[in-house]
């Protein structure tokens, strides 16, 4: 069965533990399961980290990245999302997509899967989720922490793709999650159900970022205003006034406590300078901690015995 990422939630606990463990193994210890083969990464949004960390990854696993923008393939103005899909599948081993709806990955799989094409299909973040980034903060964490179980991780902020990635992942660790959100940008009734129902961790919110914070080993932010989201800055600023991670809220964080980020940060609105840039920040390591996750979670769907090394078939036709 082809491995898809479309969200954490994709893997168990086990699995998640064996992509950290394969994060931290050395580059070239995960072999070339790309070798002589490509991954087409698609972007409809803009993006440093990810591009640059995806691209790198399949480089380590001896393949060849081909980046396109969305709006050169126009999924559904120039072609179908599905056309595409199939399409790529048979030039590449891998399609990675970042997108503006989950649905198009969604579709991406449904249309693999049906025709029996056995090429993953990765979420580079879309509306709903950024679960490589989510990786990338369970493994910044367990660095920066040490065991995970028991601990507790606050979320300060909008809860979009990057909180919910955070939660779950941080959920099927064991970990406690204290999301703090204001009316609005909140995890709604039915979310925290969902939420309540994975791994071993459990998951609280409130409106107010202290309360959150209070004895936290992790916390974290996002942006207030998400790509695709520009023309509302102005409200959403003003929405998140008394939302910024600042130095009263690590105050009351655990004495080891980390500041996390997935970046890009907007200093002064949704964290200050002063802690981002400060001791107990640790967004770089994060930020570089998206190559080793992306490797590793790379190469856990790729390296499968089961896995025929072409996609379709073995040479011409098609
Ligand atoms: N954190 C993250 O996904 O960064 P980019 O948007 O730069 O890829
Ligand atoms: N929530 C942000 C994350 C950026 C990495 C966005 O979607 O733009």
């Amino acid at each position: 069965m082809t491995r898809h990422l479309l969200d954490i939630t994709d893997f168990t606990v086990e699995e998640i533990g064996t992509v950290l463990d394969l994060a931290e193994a050395p580059v070239g210890s995960l072999g070339a399961p790309l070798a002589g083969q490509g991954a087409s990464l698609i972007f409809e949004k803009p993006s440093n980290r990810t591009r640059h960390s995806m691209e790198m990854a399949v480089v380590q696993l001896g393949g060849h990245p081909i980046y396109t923008r969305g709006e050169e393939v126009g999924f559904d103005t120039r072609e179908p999302v599905e056309d595409v899909a199939r399409i790529m599948a048979g030039y590449h081993a891998l399609i990675a997509g970042r997108v503006f709806e989950h649905s198009t990955l969604e579709r991406m799989v449904a249309a693999l899967d049906a025709d029996g094409v056995d090429v993953p299909v990765v979420n580079m973040l879309s509306d709903w989720s950024h679960p490589l980034q989510a990786f990338a903060d369970a493994l910044t964490m367990r660095q920066s922490l040490g065991d995970l179980p028991g601990r507790t991780v606050a979320y300060i902020g909008d809860y979009a793709n990057v909180a919910r990635s955070l939660t779950e992942v941080s959920l099927l660790l064991g970990m406690s999650v204290r999301l703090a959100c204001p009316h609005g940008f909140d995890a709604d009734g039915a979310e925290l159900e969902r939420l309540a129902l994975i791994g071993s961790g459990d998951v609280t919110q409130t409106t107010r970022p202290h309360d959150a914070a209070e004895g936290a080993h992790a916390v974290h932010t996002d942006t207030w205003v998400s790509m695709g989201q520009e023309r509302e800055k102005e409200a959403r600023r003003r929405a998140f006034e008394g939302y910024a991670v600042d130095a009263s809220v690590m105050a009351v964080a655990a004495d080891d406590a980390v500041f996390m980020h997935c970046l890009p940060a907007y200093r002064g609105f949704e964290v200050t300078a002063d802690v981002i840039d400060g001791p107990r920040s640790v967004v770089f390591r994060q930020g570089h901690n998206r190559m080793h996750a992306a490797r590793a979670a790379l190469a856990f769907v790729l390296d499968r015995p089961e896995r025929r090394p072409v996609a379709h078939g073995e040479g011409g036709g098609s």
